[in-house]
Parts: structure tokens; sequence; C-alpha cells
């Protein structure tokens, strides 16, 4: 019996970081992100009996992805021990351009693994409906960590922490306080500034936090960065929000500086971006503010109230510092969606 399921799921940006792990890919620390809308990966998946991995990207076969996704397929093993009698044939589209610098393992792994939590219901496992979400967030994270909080929309933590009921080091969940509304309507405008291959992967990254002079310290923010977000986040509180993740963002680009080795992603350009944004914010009092990913983009981040003059301020001023002035305009999305046979990657 041959079986297709289609899934549309999107990237997510941290705004507090999960930077270092333990087996089997479990966080340091806990971590915050938005769930991005238009960064987005559709994957039909069709497994069949038998064996072999085949990977289409956007329409072509793409044998270079092979490993990748046998990893994955090999680590969901013992939680799916099914997929051993299937083969499976992935059929990928990344909605951001594959040149963009912006990793498509979070939107790319989730898709993925919410097809393979469907098939498994299909074919009887032992797996309840209600926790197949729960389920698809804990086989995306033994993919990629940060594709754990992918599974939902709006505000997703993954890792245990005691300011988050329900919080866990295995998958990741609703932000379940109180949330002013104006956060659902932040926009995430990636600024473009290396489209390049990263220097230091995360992988390599995460393993330097292992022996990092300042590992402990660091975690210990990352929890207490969540509790102070708890009345930021019901209150409205911009500023002191956007002092928060820009301080994660620096502290995460912080600790790669202070590794051994150490590295620098950062560009000049990255540099430029953020003084432009906080002189910005100084002078006009506007609330927009910065983000980074493990790499050289920045992720702009402000409210719908101001998306007119922000964008102004986007093209005229932060554009110059992009590679052929190439952006991203993203906002926070409602998660993934189940794609119908209409829907089928172009
Ligand atoms: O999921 P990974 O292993 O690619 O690590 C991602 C780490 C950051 O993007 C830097 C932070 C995060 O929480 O997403």
């Amino acid at each position: 019996m041959s079986l297709t399921f289609r899934w549309q799921s999107p990237s997510n940006i941290a705004l507090v970081k999960y930077w270092g792990k333990r087996d089997p890919q479990l966080p340091s620390n806990p971590s915050i992100s938005f769930t991005l809308d238009a960064c987005h990966t559709q994957t039909h998946a069709t497994f069949e009996p038998g064996q072999g991995i085949q990977v289409l990207l956007n329409g072509e076969d793409a044998p270079n992805f092979v490993p990748k996704i046998s990893q994955f397929i090999e680590r969901i093993g013992h939680r799916h021990a099914w997929l051993g009698d299937y083969s499976l044939k992935v059929d990928t589209v990344n909605s951001f351009p594959h040149s963009s610098g912006i990793a498509s393992s979070a939107s790319g792994l989730s898709a993925l693994a919410l097809c393979v939590v469907d098939a498994a219901l299909a074919l009887g496992a032992p797996l309840q409906e209600s926790d197949a979400r729960r389920e698809a967030s804990i086989l995306s994270r033994l993919g990629s960590g940060s594709a754990s909080r992918s599974v939902y929309g709006g505000l997703v933590v993954w890792g245990a922490t005691h300011s988050v009921p329900g919080s866990h080091d295995e998958y990741a969940v609703p932000y379940p306080h109180a949330v002013h509304p104006m956060f659902r309507t932040f926009r995430d405008v990636v600024m473009l500034v290396d489209v390049g291959q990263k220097a230091v992967s995360s992988t390599a990254g995460h393993a330097l936090m292992e022996r990092h002079p300042f590992a402990q310290q660091r975690f210990n923010q990352a929890h207490q960065h969540l509790s102070d977000l708890q009345s930021i986040l019901r209150d409205g509180d911009l500023m002191p929000f956007l002092d928060l993740v820009e301080s994660e963002a620096l502290t995460l680009h912080g600790l790669m500086m202070s590794s051994q080795p150490s590295y620098i992603l950062m560009r000049p350009n990255t540099l430029h971006i953020i003084e432009a944004i906080r002189a910005h914010r100084l002078s006009t009092g506007m609330p927009i503010g910065f983000t980074l990913d493990a790499g050289a983009n920045v992720h702009v981040l402000f409210p719908a109230e101001v998306e007119q003059k922000a964008m102004d301020f986007v093209k005229q001023i932060l554009a110059p510092f992009t590679k052929n002035g190439r952006y991203i305009v993203d906002q926070v999305g409602t998660g993934p969606v189940p794609l119908t046979d209409q829907a089928k990657p172009k």
C-alpha cells in the first residue's frame, strides 16, 4: 500500500536562544520563538513497502539531501520501527530561495515529521490522534532542535523551565501564558547580509558550549529571560521586549566569540544594520529591534502598528547594507497546515 501525506510547515525565529545540547538532542536551556509565516516548506512524503530514500527539491532530484533524510529516519527509528519496512519519497519545496542563507531545517524537518506522524496513524501505530502534534515535535527535535518549535503557531517554548508550565526538554509547547495581541502581529524582515554557507555549523557551535567558560551562567540567564518575558508579553511592554531579545541575540554571538576556538559569524554590515536600528529607535522612539540567528543576517522586528514607517526605514536605510538590496518580509504565523491534493508543490 502506498501512502502519501502533505504538509506545509513554517520556519521560526528564536527570541530566547537554544545554544548548547546533550544527547539525544536535548537542550541545555529553554528557548522561545516566533513561528514564521512566509518562510515555509511544503512537503509531500510517499511511503511504500520496500527500501530506499529519494528526495526531490523544488521538483528536481536532490541526491545530496538523501544522507540528511536517512540520518533523520534512522534517529526516529526507535519510535517508528515500521519505517524500516517502507521506502520514502520526499518531494519538497521551500518558499524562500535556497541561496538566501535562511536555514530550511526547521521548516523542512517539521513538515516531514508531520507526514511521518500521519503515516504512523494511518498504519495503526499505537499513537493517539490527540498526541500527534506532540509526537511531530519530538520527531522534529530529533532532526534539528529548533525544528521542534515549528509545529505550533505564535509563540512556542522548547525546554523545561519553571516559569512555563508544561514545558519539556523532549518537545515544544505553545506558550501558555497571556500574550498581548500586539505580539501576534509582529513582523520579521530578514536582511540578507550574507547568503553563503556558514563558516561554522550550528552543530559545531552547540558542541563548543560543552566546555564553554560561561556556559552555566548563560543557561541560568535563559531561564531568567523566560521568566522575565511573562509580564513583558502579557502587558505588551515593547521596549523591554526589544531590549531582552537584542540581548539574547548579542549573547548568542558573544558565546561564539568567547568559545574555544572562537569564531565570528557577524559581518561588518551586520553591525551597520544593528547600529542603524538602535540609533533609529533612540531618535524616533519607534519600537523596532533586531535578532540574529547563527549567521550574519539580521531579523528586524516590529509590531504591525508601525509597519509603514518601519518598512520605509528598512528600504531606505537598511537595504543598502544587504547583498544586492535583498530582504525577506515575514510575520508571526499560525503554524503548519495539512495540504490538499490541489496544493501539490509546483
Ligand atoms: O536547531 P539547530 O541545531 O540548527 O540550532 C539552532 C540554534 C539557533 O538558531 C541559533 C537558536 C534557536 O533557538 O533557534
